[in-house]
């Protein structure tokens, strides 16, 4: 690594989700802008993947997070993504659980001082109809702010008890409600793809991001599930479907992970690794601030491949 990497490095480090002074920026201010060193070319990606995320949309966009198979890091995906957009852009972002069972976003994401879920709003739904006088604040009693990551988390369904299922209808008031008050809609979803919500979110989306991790399992689930939809009349499939693709543990199948890339390049816009995170293992709360500096810039790398396909 050069001396000018690790200052790049160091200064991305420093500043991820902050204004970007970095040391060229600082050299630029202390010689009162008579010395302008060049950005580097690990800054300029840098900075051009800040720039994708940062774009502005003509109305609310909705990204949906599929894999048929459990611990396929769709719930870590959407926290991670919701982190990424939410710091970038300066919020706006909603991360919703749309598990027909009970998910794990609500407990993976940081906690408030409520406990109520998508239940909850769908039983309340009622006080937002009037479009006139429902305040995004009111949303407050339903959704979990994630603090300093700059996104709200909405939650399934966290009773034991739960009998109820998510109909298309449900997920189709809440989805129009959530584009009202935000721009960026995340939705993590279950394992059913016959589930009528499930089916709702994959037609609602803009984009769909499969996310497996480097197993044979996990990744033929996601192919498999790419068939079903393409069967059930999903047209431009690959134009609207991107790939990323999680390190299970510290050492990697390098060949599988290199077939996986390689298949899913062909079915997809593009896939983009994400490192294992020793963080992310416990799946209790995810500890934003302590995500490692390469998990940070790889999802930084997907999100503005994310953005540059809506
Ligand atoms: N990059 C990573 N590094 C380390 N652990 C990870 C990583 N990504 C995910 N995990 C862990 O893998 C487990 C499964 O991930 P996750 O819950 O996101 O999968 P899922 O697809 O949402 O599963 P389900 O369908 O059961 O809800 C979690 O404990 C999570 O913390
Ligand atoms: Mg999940």
């Amino acid at each position: 690594m050069t001396a000018t990497d690790f200052l790049d490095r160091r200064d991305q480090e420093l500043t991820f989700g902050a204004a970007t002074w970095g040391w060229r920026g600082r050299v630029r201010r202390w010689s009162g802008g008579l010395l302008k060193p060049a950005m580097g070319v690990r800054e300029r990606a840098y900075e051009a993947d800040r720039a994708a995320i940062q774009k502005d949309f003509d109305g609310p966009r909705t990204i949906a997070f599929v894999n048929p198979k459990g611990g396929a890091a769709k719930t870590t995906g959407v926290l991670a993504a919701g982190y990424t957009f939410g710091t970038v852009r300066g919020g706006g972002v909603i991360g919703w659980d749309n598990n027909e069972t009970r998910g794990t976003l609500g407990i993976r994401g940081a906690r408030s001082t409520h406990r109520n879920t998508t239940r909850e709003l769908l039983d309340d739904l009622g006080r937002f109809k009037d479009v006139y006088q429902s305040r995004i604040g009111d949303l407050g009693a339903f959704v979990r702010s994630q603090g300093d990551a700059h996104f709200d988390v909405l939650a399934s369904d966290e009773r034991p008890d739960v009998t109820g299922v998510i109909h298309a209808k449900d997920f189709s008031e809440v989805h129009a409600l959530l584009e009202r008050f935000y721009r960026i809609l995340l939705i993590d979803t279950g394992n059913n793809l016959r589930a009528e919500n499930w089916l709702a979110a994959a037609d609602a989306a803009d984009l769909l991001v499969v996310t497996s991790t480097v197993r044979e399992d996990t990744g033929y689930s996601g192919l498999w599930m790419l068939d079903a939809l393409q069967d059930a009349g999903h047209e431009n499939l690959k134009y609207k479907t991107i790939t990323v693709l999680s390190d299970p543990s510290p050492k990697v199948d390098e060949a599988l992970a290199r077939d996986l890339v390689q298949v899913y390049e062909q079915r997809t816009r593009g896939v983009y690794r994400v490192p294992y995170d020793p963080v992310l293992v416990s799946g209790s709360v995810v500890p934003y601030a302590e995500l490692s500096q390469e998990t940070r810039r790889s999802w930084l790398r997907a999100c503005a491949a994310m953005a540059a396909a809506l």
